[in-house]
C-alpha cells in the first residue's frame, strides 16, 4: 500500500502511517529527505521524524529508506540518537539503500545561497526548507552524486567528494558569492559518520521483494505532497523529487505490481508552506477570520522550519488532479475537528481563468496564480468531532461535507482522522483490506 499527500504536504500522513503500521511488517520511504517532517503523538508524547520512516515507532516493524531518498548522514545520526534516547530500537530494524545520494554540507550552502540570490535578483524565493534537498537531487541527475555506498570505500569517497566539492565551491564562490566548504573537515566527518551508516546499508529493493514473497504487508510512505511533485506540482514552487504514488516503485527498487492500494491523505482544508500559487488561500493574520481560525486551531506551523503555514479552504479541483495522478483508491480526511464551530464551510470546486470556468487545477503555475476560485458553500456544525471514532458519531453536516468532497474530488473516503492520537480515527474501508 502507498500513502501519499494529496495537497501541498503536511496533510497528517505521519499519524495515518503510524496507525496503519499496526498491521504492516515494513514501512518504506521512497523520496524526499529530511525536508519532510512527521509529528506523531503517541501516548500524549510528541515525536518528530524527518528521515526515518514513521514505522520505527512500532516495535518489530522493519523500516526501509529506498534509493529515491536523499540522505544527510549527519542528520541521520542525530535522528537515530534521538530515538535511541527515548528507548526506541533503531539499528536492527532500519535498512538504507546503498544507492541513496548523500546530502552534503555544500548542498545546504548552495540551497541557502541560491534562495538568497533568487531574492536579490527579484525572482522570489522558492521558500525551500534550506536542507540541501534540491542541490542533492541535481547531483544525482547529473550523475556525480556521492552515494551511500561510497561510504564503504574511503578512497572512492575521497575522490568523488573532492570532485563534487570543487564544483560546488566554484558555484558558491564565483556565482553565488558565498563561503566555500572546506574539503578536509567534510571528508573526516563523513568517515566518522560512515562507521554508523555502513552497517545499515543494504539492497533495499531486494529485501522488499523477499518480504513481498513471504506475504508481508508493506507500506510505502510518501513525503511532501502531490502538488509539490517536481513534475506534476506547481513548478518551480515544488520540491525536487516525485512525490506521486507511482514513484513508490522506482524510489524503492520494486515494480508497480507491488502497489495494490493508494491512500491519499487529504486535509479537511488546505495548507502550504513556502511560496507558490494557492487559489483558495485565506489571510491568516486577522483574529475572528476563518484563515486565522484554521491557522491557530490547526496549529499550522512547519514541523521542520517552524514557519507559519498558509491556510485556505479545501480545493476539490486540485484534489481531482491529485487523485488522478496517484490513482488514489481511497482518501483519508485529516484534521476534520479543526472545522468544528465554523458556521459555514466553503469548497473550492473550480476556477475561472481568462473568463472560462475550469474544474481541474491547471498545470502552469502562472495560470494557477491567475485562477479565481469558484466556491460552493455548505453548512458547518457546532458540535465537536474531536476524537470521534465512528462515522455515526459525526454531525450530519460533517458527514455531508465529507461525502461532497468525495463526490467532487472523484475518490471515496476510506478513513477520517479526528485528532492527533492513534485512537482518533474513523475507518470506513480498511486500506489493507481494500
Ligand atoms: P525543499 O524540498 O526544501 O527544496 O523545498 C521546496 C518546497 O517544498 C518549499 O515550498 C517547501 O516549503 C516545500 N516542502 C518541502 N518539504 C515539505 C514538507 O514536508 N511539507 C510541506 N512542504 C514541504
Amino acid at each position: 500500500m502507498v500513502v501519499v499527500g494529496n495537497q501541498w504536504g503536511d496533510e497528517g500522513k505521519g499519524k495515518v502511517v503510524d496507525w496503519l503500521t499496526d498491521q504492516a511488517h515494513g514501512v518504506v520511504r521512497f523520496q524526499g529527505g529530511h525536508n519532510a517532517g512527521h509529528t506523531l503523538v503517541i501516548n500524549g508524547q510528541k515525536t518528530a521524524l524527518q528521515l526515518i520512516p514513521s514505522g520505527i515507532m512500532r516495535a518489530g516493524v522493519a523500516c526501509y529508506i529506498g534509493n529515491g531518498v536523499v540522505v544527510d548522514p549527519g542528520h541521520l545520526a542525530t535522528e537515530i540518537a534521538r530515538l535511541e534516547a527515548v528507548g526506541i530500537e533503531v539499528r536492527s530494524r532500519l535498512r538504507i539503500s546503498e544507492s541513496c545520494p548523500l546530502v552534503l554540507p555544500s548542498h545546504v550552502a548552495l540551497d541557502v545561497a541560491r534562495e538568497l540570490s533568487r531574492e536579490t535578483r527579484g525572482q522570489g524565493k522558492i521558500g525551500t526548507t534550506g536542507k540541501g534537498i534540491g542541490p542533492a537531487y541535481e547531483d544525482k541527475v547529473a550523475r556525480r552524486a556521492v552515494r551511500a555506498q561510497d561510504l564503504k570505500h574511503p578512497q572512492r569517497l575521497h575522490d568523488k567528494l573532492r570532485e563534487t566539492l570543487d564544483l560546488h565551491n566554484f558555484m558558491l564562490r564565483e556565482y553565488l558569492h558565498a563561503q566555500p566548504i572546506e574539503f578536509t573537515p567534510t571528508y573526516e566527518r563523513l568517515l566518522e559518520l560512515a562507521a554508523g551508516v555502513v552497517p545499515l546499508l543494504a539492497d533495499v529493493g531486494h529485501l522488499i521483494h523477499l518480504g513481498h514473497e513471504r506475504g508481508e504487508r508493506l507500506l510505502f510512505e510518501g513525503a511532501q505532497g502531490t502538488l509539490l511533485d517536481v513534475d506534476h506540482g506547481t513548478y518551480p514552487f515544488v520540491t525536487s523529487s516525485n512525490c506521486v504514488a507511482g514513484n513508490a516503485a522506482a524510489g524503492s527498487g520494486v515494480g508497480p505490481g507491488y502497489l495494490h492500494y493508494v491512500l491519499g491523505i487529504t486535509k479537511a482544508y488546505t495548507t502550504r508552506v513556502g511560496s507558490g500559487p494557492f487559489p483558495s488561500e485565506l489571510p491568516i493574520d486577522q483574529p475572528g477570520t476563518v484563515g486565522h481560525h484554521l491557522h491557530t486551531v490547526g496549529q499550522e506551523r512547519g514541523t521542520v522550519t517552524g514557519r507559519p503555514r498558509r491556510c485556505g479552504w479545501i480545493d476539490t479541483a486540485a484534489l481531482k488532479r491529485a487523485n488522478i495522478i496517484n490513482s488514489t483508491s481511497g482518501q483519508c480526511i485529516t484534521k476534520l475537528d479543526v472545522l468544528d464551530g465554523l458556521p459555514e464551510i466553503r469548497i473550492c470546486v473550480g476556477y475561472t481563468l481568462d473568463g472560462r470556468d475550469i474544474d481541474v487545477l491547471p498545470l502552469d503555475a502562472d495560470d494557477i496564480a491567475r485562477c479565481q476560485p469558484r466556491y460552493e458553500t455548505v453548512p458547518g456544525w457546532s458540535e465537536t468531532t474531536a476524537g470521534a471514532t465512528r462515522w455515526a458519531q459525526l454531525p450530519q453536516a460533517a458527514r455531508s461535507y465529507l461525502e461532497r468532497i468525495a463526490e467532487l474530488s472523484g475518490t471515496p473516503i476510506a478513513m477520517v482522522s479526528t485528532g492527533p492520537d492513534r485512537e482518533h480515527t474513523i475507518v470506513l474501508q480498511h486500506p489493507f483490506e481494500g
